[in-house]
């Protein structure tokens, strides 16, 4: 626990924590500073915008609010003349060298330099003048870059650093010319981006977003296709926020509402094929284990940990699981089993996937996944992308009643595929069917409490009827490099660990609603620290709410092997649900390709 120290506000006294930033204490005491470099989860304190600019007693300039720390006694005004007109100056400079198009761009109504203009009275037009030479990278599948809209914040530097441990990013040039790029500004596409979005994310402006594809679907819809979509489960644990809704909101059933709405011809929820997932994983766990492979098995179902791992560490490769992630599962099995139990010729077939990410974005259009010219999934969209379908339709999210996905065939879900959407909740979910798979009986209590939670590591060592199986959990590939170190070193002491590409798992993906703190003045000051975990507790809420909550128990999984796939690892589930990884990609491949 932090001292408690008193200051003053505009001469009123608060007591507050002496560990905080003025920017900080200032929120707890309910006054909204406006800042836009600062981003503390990452540690990121350049305090180069200077918009958040305030006086304090006994300063000779005015002090960036966001780096400057608390003390006893010490005398802020923010409301001082010269530090409003400093705060204003300071966007106006940020807006000289911006390109504005904002009718036209997919940040207007979440853009915190926006808001923050709006917020200190800025003139757009007073200091008119040259601007820099600007550039745009749409090369890959998942991230655009616009430096034209780049602030030099510099969050997006730290988070590919300091979340993943990548560091892709940096300034580039010098002065007037100075810009945020990978070296050399190549294009995301020729350096090792994992395209996990974390820095898009945290991108207060337009610079950095995800590489938007709602027009493909409105194509889809024109030509006629029978429209599929699927819904992950982290999607509902941070949809509602689009709409206004508080961190933390269980949107399930607006959710499944609102898909309904959009015109598919069927809405699935996806723990469906997390839960397949499962049982394909636990099998070949169980398979691998019992027969002496040598550990430890790493789980594969998030692409952006794929795509770190094929780039960085390529002769660990024949210890990830062969599993396809949920989503490309569900799109074979909507290709496949479905179709053909429906007589929808696959050609006329359009899947969709609704994600928290947007490397799944670039999953979807991986050669693995397409076979005679026929894709697993067609199409994915963020969470944010959806959001902006759902206002783009005109539907009232907050007026939508609470209804179910569709069950047809498939689609019925259980508790183990619903935490799937948050880190530890894919080897939570394994155990629990791998515990059946191996003694014949129903793991209890059902709960695995050590792999819950946010520690860089969380790991436990399981007894199942005599046999020790040694697990691992982390997310954020800084994390994970550890881990996978070890392994090269054949130093691992585990036999099955789980890793997610995003810190704290798709709840935090790449392509779910933005935490902004200028666009959640009123939310409580502590959200910056604890939203991964109000998103987390709606999944686990969901979890302890099913009556089913082990994959192996899911009616339609059961009818689904039962009829079509015959068991775990057979040679259809092999063909539809596994897959094979590319141990040959560049980790910095030619400029010029
Ligand atoms: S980044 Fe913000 S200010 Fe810039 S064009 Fe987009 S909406 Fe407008
Ligand atoms: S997408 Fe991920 S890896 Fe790529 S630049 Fe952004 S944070 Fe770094
Ligand atoms: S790209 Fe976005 S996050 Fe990165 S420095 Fe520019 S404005 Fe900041
Ligand atoms: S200098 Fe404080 S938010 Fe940028």
């Amino acid at each position: 626990m932090a001292n408690k120290v008193t200051i003053y506000i505009e001469n009123k006294p608060y007591e507050v924590d002496g560990d905080l930033t003025i920017l900080e204490a200032a929120k707890q005491c309910g006054y909204h500073i406006p800042s836009l470099c600062n981003w503390r989860d990452h540690d990121c304190s350049l305090a180069s915008c200077r918009v958040c600019l305030v006086k304090v007693e006994g300063e000779r300039r005015l002090v960036p609010s966001c780096a400057y720390q608390v003390r006893d006694g010490l005398k802020i005004s923010i409301s001082d003349q010269k530090a409003v007109d400093a705060r204003r100056t300071s966007v106006e400079l940020l807006l000289s060298n911006h390109s504005f198009n904002c009718q036209s761009c997919k940040k207007n109504g979440k853009c915190e330099l926006l808001e923050v203009s709006h917020n200190v009275g800025a003139r757009p037009e007073k200091y008119m003048g040259e601007k820099s030479e600007s550039y745009e990278d749409f090369m890959t599948p998942a991230i655009v870059r616009d430096t034209s809209k780049c602030i030099l914040c510099g969050r997006c530097i730290a988070a590919c650093k300091k979340a993943q441990g990548i560091g892709i990013l940096s300034f580039q040039n010098r002065g007037f010319n100075t810009i945020v790029a990978p070296t050399q500004n190549r294009s995301f596409n020729n350096v090792p981006c994992i395209q996990c979005g974390q820095c898009t994310l945290v991108c207060p402006t337009g610079a950095l977003m995800e590489h938007n594809n709602i027009d493909q679907l409105d194509e889809a819809f024109r030509q006629g296709k029978t429209v599929i979509c699927f819904a992950a489960p982290a999607v509902r644990a941070a949809i509602g926020e689009e709409f206004g809704n508080k961190i933390g909101t269980n949107s399930t059933g607006k959710l499944a509402a609102a898909l309904r709405r959009l015109g598919f011809y069927r809405s699935f929820d996806m723990n469906f094929t997390a839960d397949l997932t499962i049982m394909e994983e636990a099998h070949e766990f169980v398979e691998r284990f019992t027969h002496g492979v040598p550990g430890p098995m790493l789980t594969s179902c998030s692409p952006g940990w794929i795509n770190y791992i094929e780039l960085n560490y390529p002769e660990l490769l024949d210890h990830v699981s062969s599993c396809k992630s949920p989503q490309q599962m569900f799109g074979a099995i909507l290709k496949s089993y479905y179709a053909e139990k429906h007589n929808i010729p696959k050609e006329n077939l359009f899947v969709v996937s609704f994600i928290p990410c947007t490397a799944k974005k670039y999953e979807v259009q991986r050669p693995e996944f397409e076979k005679d010219g026929i894709k697993d999934v067609d199409l994915a969209l963020t969470t944010r992308e959806l959001g902006d379908l759902i206002r783009r339709n005109g539907i009232i999210w907050n007026r939508l009643p609470d209804e179910d996905f569709d069950h047809d065939l498939i689609g019925e879900n259980t508790g183990a595929g619903v935490i799937f959407g948050v880190t530890g909740g894919v080897m939570e979910a394994a155990v629990r069917t791998a515990y059946n798979m191996i003694t014949g009986e129903e793991m209890e209590p059902v709960d695995l409490m050590p792999v819950r939670g946010f520690e860089a590591v969380r790991e436990a060592e399981l007894d199942i009827k005599g046999t020790k199986v040694r697990i691992a959990v982390t997310s954020g590939m800084i994390n994970a490099k550890k881990l996978l170190d070890d392994i090269k070193a054949g130093k691992s002491k585990y036999d099955f660990i789980e890793i997610m590409g995003c810190p704290g798992g798709c709840i935090n993906g790449g392509g779910q609603p933005y935490v902004h703190p200028s666009l959640l003045p009123d939310e409580d000051p502590d959200i910056w620290y604890t939203y991964r975990q109000k998103r987390a507790n709606v999944l686990y809420e969901e979890d302890r709410n099913k009556p089913l909550r082990r994959s192996h128990q899911n009616p339609d999984i059961q009818t689904l092997y039962k009829d079509y796939l015959g068991h775990p690892g057979s040679e259809l589930a092999e063909e539809l649900l596994h897959t094979t990884y590319n141990k040959n990609r560049e980790q910095y491949p030619d400029p010029k390709k």
